[in-house]
């Protein structure tokens, strides 16, 4: 393990059983591959988040924040550092107020997104649906814009509170937010915030009031057309590629490439939707790298079209 012994004390003096050391991601992964995290913490408060983050900063060392791992391939050799998870200390979903026209909601980036789908539903709030189905957490799909055929978190989101590493809080609104195709980024306006990569505590959303009922039937067709669609049963990180800008998206392509059943190892381009790789049983991180890779030299070759991973790579 990469950890000193005096960084292993502080953790476990502080955390207890909420730090494991030497942690298989394969099983905080919806992919359910990769390798040991060098320390995997699930803080308890906002208070915790805020000191770990701190204490990681000062010490020198790399800390990946996760939510529930839905959009992630960690590689074989695990991650070094910290894997720092937010789905217990920072979960709650709240109305904030109301401004006109709308109700503010207020979602902390560990709460799971279809909680927040739900909370808008039973509130009688429009604008949520769009998101019904995409696995993960909050925080997870305003970093990666998560969308789906019926919108965007962009189309939503008013604002977010960030945690810099030096431990301070920071409020920022939509119009200083870059919202691009799966990602967000901070306008050069944003350039006053703390140095380091700051952590997503919570958005607001902006929604209107609407009819519950038929909101519910919405989600469910919204639900059952996903279901016949996509492998939503099957172990995978989501859709595997970006859609190219134009043009065919990359299900199609790979499909249209032959790669249906296509299996490496343990890993499977699902027959059902070419653009989810499956782990079939025991794949590890590399036998899914490998059928990407080999989805994108066959569709490159064919359509002469680059294709690029959605899903987050990470690790040593
Ligand atoms: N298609 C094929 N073969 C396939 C898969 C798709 O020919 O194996 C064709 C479909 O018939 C359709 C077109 O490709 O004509 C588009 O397919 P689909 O409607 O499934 O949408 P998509 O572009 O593949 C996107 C998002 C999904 C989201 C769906 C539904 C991306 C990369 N994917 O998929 O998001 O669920 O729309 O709104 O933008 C995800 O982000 O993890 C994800 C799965």
């Amino acid at each position: 393990m990469a950890l000193d012994k005096t960084a292993q004390k502080w953790l476990e003096d502080r955390f207890k059983n909420d730090v494991r050391f030497d942690e298989p991601m394969s099983r905080h992964t919806s992919l359910k591959v990769g390798g040991p995290a060098d320390a995997f913490v699930t803080p308890a408060t906002r208070e915790d988040l805020q000191r770990l983050i701190q204490w990681s900063a000062e010490a020198g060392l790399p800390f990946l924040v996760i939510g529930d791992g839905t959009n992630l391939l960690v590689k074989d050799a695990g991650i070094a550092g910290l894997v720092i998870v937010l789905t217990k200390c920072l979960n709650h979903i709240s109305t904030t107020g109301s401004r006109t026209g709308g109700v503010l909601v207020r979602a902390m980036a560990g709460a799971r997104l279809h909680r927040l789908c739900a909370f808008a539903i039973s509130a009688n709030l429009k604008g949520m649906n769009f998101a019904l189905g995409i696995p993960g957490t909050v925080g997870g799909a305003i970093m990666m814009n998560a969308g789906t055929a019926h919108g965007w978190i962009r189309d939503v989101l008013e604002e977010i509170t960030l945690l810099t590493p030096s431990g301070e809080t920071q409020t920022v609104s939509k119009g200083q937010l870059d919202f691009s195709y799966r990602k967000l980024s901070l306008k050069s306006s944003t350039a006053n915030l703390a140095p380091g990569v700051p952590t997503i505590m919570d958005g607001q959303f902006f929604l209107y009031p609407s009819d519950g009922q038929q909101l519910q039937q919405e989600a469910e067709e919204i639900l059952r057309k996903r279901r016949e669609s996509q492998p939503t049963h099957l172990p995978s990180a989501g859709c595997f590629f970006k859609n190219p800008v134009s043009g065919k998206p990359a299900g199609e392509l790979i499909d249209l490439a032959g790669l249906k059943g296509k299996k490496i190892g343990g890993a499977l381009i699902s027959s059902e939707h070419a653009n989810f790789i499956i782990n079939s049983g025991g794949a590890s991180a590399g036998d899914v790298l490998a059928l990407m890779e080999t989805a994108r030299t066959a569709v490159l070759k064919m359509f002469n079209i680059e294709l690029e991973p959605e899903v987050r790579i990470v690790g040593r």
